[in-house]
């Protein structure tokens, strides 16, 4: 087992705001030092006798985007709804910055910095970018004309500063926006909000070619401001360019945790379908370092 496996790659060059420590322990072979921003430890859930998850183990670093790659129906969604207070654990610990966390609900999650956006969109087509960036917050509550002018200025300002040039106007209903754009304002949303992690559940699926590389490039931007992304993609080649160590689902159980620079695309398939295996990495075999 190669040491790369499981610190955080810390070779790329960072903003001078990223949270990522230049003296950060990169390449020297010893386990990775810093607290993980988010962490699981042996997270069970079942659906009556189907097992999605059976003793899966995560870590999140700062600053990283982690890709979570596997088969269909390998458990990717349902351990992000884990992660998020979509689903409840059967069994299995999170922390959060170190600290014991439980979340029951999405909300125990939202509040707690993790924001998600989910397989299937959670945009609402008839409202506005701007109200779409602000579902279910504080801001919409007030209702006032006051606060939905400032809810736009913020909203333009969150969306610019993904640079999502394409969105002219946050007025404009989401209804008339293209999928990629949909996409980007449903990203936008969870960047704006999500202080401490950023879960994407494949977010570029529906995409076309240009629209993938705008939320690709707000991926890069989010790990560049040291927030730490949670990426689950089908497509490789994506999943290559922007990961900084990939966590593979087989049959409910993480079976190996890789990076791009020690391994392959095709060695990442191979693993995710079983023709290959990595000695050490099945997070139900391990035992303690
Ligand atoms: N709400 C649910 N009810 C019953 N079974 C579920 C539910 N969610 C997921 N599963 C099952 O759990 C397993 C993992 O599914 P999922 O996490 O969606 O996989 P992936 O996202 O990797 O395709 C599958 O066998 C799936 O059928
Ligand atoms: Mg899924």
């Amino acid at each position: 087992m190669s040491a790369a496996q499981d610190a955080p790659a810390e070779s790329r060059d960072r903003s001078p705001t990223g949270q990522s420590s230049p003296t950060g322990p990169a390449g020297s072979g010893s386990a990775d030092s810093r607290t993980p921003v988010l962490s699981a430890r042996g997270m069970v859930k079942t659906f009556g006798r189907v097992v999605g998850l059976d003793g899966v183990d995560l870590d999140l670093y700062p600053g990283e985007v982690l890709a979570i790659i596997g088969d269909n129906g390998a458990g990717k969604s349902t351990l992000i709804k884990c992660l998020s207070g979509a689903y409840t654990l059967d069994s299995g610990e999170l922390t959060l910055d170190g600290e014991p966390v439980t979340f029951r609900v999405p909300q125990d999650a939202r509040e707690a910095g993790i924001e998600t956006v989910y397989q299937t969109l959670a945009v609402i087509p008839a409202l506005d970018i701007a109200s779409n960036l602000y579902l279910a917050r504080e801001e919409r509550r007030t209702g006032l004309l006051g606060s939905v002018l400032g809810m736009r200025d913020r909203a333009s300002q969150s969306v610019q500063g993904l640079g999502i040039q394409t969105i002219q106007n946050m007025g404009q209903a989401v209804e008339t926006l293209s999928g990629g754009q949909r996409q980007a304002v449903a990203v936008a949303r969870a960047a704006a909000f999500g202080s401490k992690v950023v879960i994407l559940d494949e977010p570029t699926a529906a995409l076309g070619v240009k629209e993938s590389t705008a939320v690709l490039e707000m991926i890069k931007q989010l790990r560049d401001k040291g927030l730490p992304v949670i990426l689950i993609s089908h497509n490789m080649p994506h999943v290559w360019e922007v990961a900084d160590r990939i966590h593979i689902q087989r049959l409910a159980r993480r079976v190996a945790v890789i990076t791009p620079q020690s391994h392959s695309m095709n060695d990442g398939v191979a693993i995710m379908t079983g023709a290959m295996t990595v000695d050490g990495n099945d997070s139900n075999k391990e035992t303690a370092a």
